[in-house]
C-alpha cells in the first residue's frame, strides 16, 4: 500500500513521482505511469535470489507491454564503461523507442547505472528507480545523480537525470543483511546532523528500536524516518539540482568517507561506514576551528558510537595516499578541498580551510572516540 505520495520538482518544470509504503511497487507502476511499448528492467541477478521478489511478474501485470530483464554483475564493478555498453547493445538488439522505459531495481550501483543508461539511450528515455536498499531508498535513488566509474575514479563519468518515479517499499528492505543496514543508516544520521534536528534527536531517542533494523516489526518508525530522510533530500535538491551551492552539504562525511572507500579498493568497507568516520572526522576538525561546541561534537561522536560504526582499521591507514585521495576528489575546486564541517545539530556550513594537517590530526583523533564513549 502506498501511504505516502511525495513529489520533486527539478529544472525545465520536471517533476519526480516518489512513493513510499509498504508492498507497493505494483499500485505506484499501476497509478503512477503511463504504458510504454517496451520495459526494460536492469537488476542484479543476486539481489533477485536474496530479495526473494519476483520483479518481472510485477512489471509484467503493470505494463501490457514487451518486458525485458537486463542482468548486470554484483557490486561496483558493474558500473563500467564495458557493463554500459553491454547493456546499449542488449537494448537496441532487441528495438528502443523514445517512450520506452527503463527500470532501475536494486541499490545504488543498479539506479547509478540505470539512469546513466536512460539518460544518454536516444538522449533520453524514461526512468523509474525502484530501490531495494536503504541506502537507495534515502539518498541514492533521489536527485538525479547517475554514473559508472572511470578508471581514474568512481562516479566520474556521468549526468543529472530525473527519474520519472521512484518507489520506496520498506518491506523490500526486510530482506537486507544488517550491515548493508547499518551502511545506509549512516546517511540518514547525516540528514540529522546537517539539516534537521528533531530527526538527529529522534535517532538517538528510539536508538534502542532502530538498531535492530526490523522493518516489519518496527514499521511505523521506519516509514517515519525513511519518509522524513527523503524529505530532507527532497528540500536540497529542489534548492540546487546541478551541485552549484546547497547540494555540497550532502558531502558531509564523504570527502574523508570517499578517500577511505578509494583507499581500500571499495570493497573493504561499506560506504556507510566510510561516511560515518568521514563525519567523526569532520566534526573534530570543526570543534579544532571552534566552529562547534564540545557539548554538541560529542552528540555527534555519541550517535556514531551507539549505531556501532567503529569498524575501519586505524592501523592499515596509509595516511599520504589517503591525502592524495583526498586531493583528487570531485569535491576539490580552484586546488582547495572543500569541507563540510558542522556548526550545530543541523547546521552545517562548507569551507575552503581545512589543511592537510587538519586531516592527519582528525584521523588519529578517532580511534579514542570510537572506543570511549558511551551514550
Ligand atoms: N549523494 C549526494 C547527492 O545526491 O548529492
Amino acid at each position: 500500500m502506498i501511504l505516502h505520495n511525495l513529489s520533486l520538482s527539478s529544472g525545465n518544470r520536471h517533476k519526480t513521482a516518489i512513493t513510499v509504503g509498504s508492498k507497493c511497487i505494483e499500485e505506484s507502476l499501476t497509478s503512477l505511469t503511463t504504458q510504454s511499448k517496451r520495459v526494460f528492467v536492469l537488476s542484479q541477478e543476486s539481489l533477485l535470489k536474496d530479495s526473494g521478489y519476483d520483479i518481472m511478474s510485477v512489471v509484467k501485470s503493470a505494463y501490457h507491454s514487451d518486458c525485458h530483464l537486463i542482468l548486470v554483475a554484483d557490486g561496483e564493478s558493474a558500473k563500467s564503461m564495458t557493463t554500459y555498453t553491454q547493456c546499449l547493445n542488449h537494448i537496441f538488439d532487441i528495438g528502443v523507442e523514445r517512450g520506452d522505459t527503463i527500470i532501475g531495481f536494486g541499490g545504488g550501483v543498479v539506479t547509478d547505472l540505470a539512469g546513466f543508461i536512460a539518460s544518454t539511450c536516444l538522449r533520453g528515455i524514461k526512468l523509474i528507480n525502484i530501490p531495494t536498499t536503504l541506502l537507495a531508498q534515502v539518498d541514492a535513488a533521489i536527485g538525479g545523480k547517475t554514473g559508472i566509474n572511470h578508471p581514474s575514479g568512481k562516479n566520474l563519468i556521468g549526468s543529472f537525470y530525473q527519474p520519472h518515479l521512484i518507489i520506496n517499499d520498506i518491506a523490500i528492505l526486510a530482506s537486507l543483511p544488517k550491515e548493508e543496514s547499518q551502511s545506509g543508516f549512516a546517511e540518514i544520521i547525516k540528514y540529522g546532523i546537517i539539516q534537521d534536528r528533531d530527526l538527529f534527536d529522534l535517532l538517538l531517542a528510539e536508538a534502542n528500536t532502530i538498531i535492530k533494523f526490523d522493518y516489519i516489526a518496527d514499521h511505523d518508525l521506519w516509514l517515519n524516518i525513511i519518509t522524513k530522510s527523503i524529505k530532507n533530500k527532497i528540500y536540497v535538491v529542489e534548492e540546487d539540482e546541478k551541485e552549484s551551492s546547497l547540494r555540497a552539504i550532502l558531502n558531509f562525511g564523504h570527502t574523508i568517507g570517499h578517500g577511505i572507500e578509494a583507499l581500500f579498493g571499495y570493497n573493504m568497507y561499506k560506504h556507510g561506514f566510510c561516511v560515518a568516520f568521514g563525519m567523526c572526522a569532520a566534526t573534530y576538525i570543526a570543534v579544532k576551528k571552534s566552529l562547534i561546541s564540545q557539548d554538541m561534537a560529542t552528540a555527534i561522536y555519541r550517535i556514531l558510537n551507539v549505531y556501532d560504526y567503529h569498524r575501519i582499521s586505524l592501523d592499515s591507514i596509509h595516511k599520504d595516499r589517503l591525502l592524495a585521495i583526498i586531493a583528487r576528489d570531485k569535491k576539490v575546486k580552484d586546488s582547495k578541498i572543500r569541507f563540510v564541517l558542522p556548526t550545530h545539530i543541523g547546521k552545517v556550513i562548507v569551507s575552503p580551510d581545512v589543511s592537510e594537517s587538519d586531516i592527519i590530526a582528525s584521523i588519529e583523533f578517532i580511534e579514542s572516540f570510537f572506543t570511549g564513549v558511551t551514550p
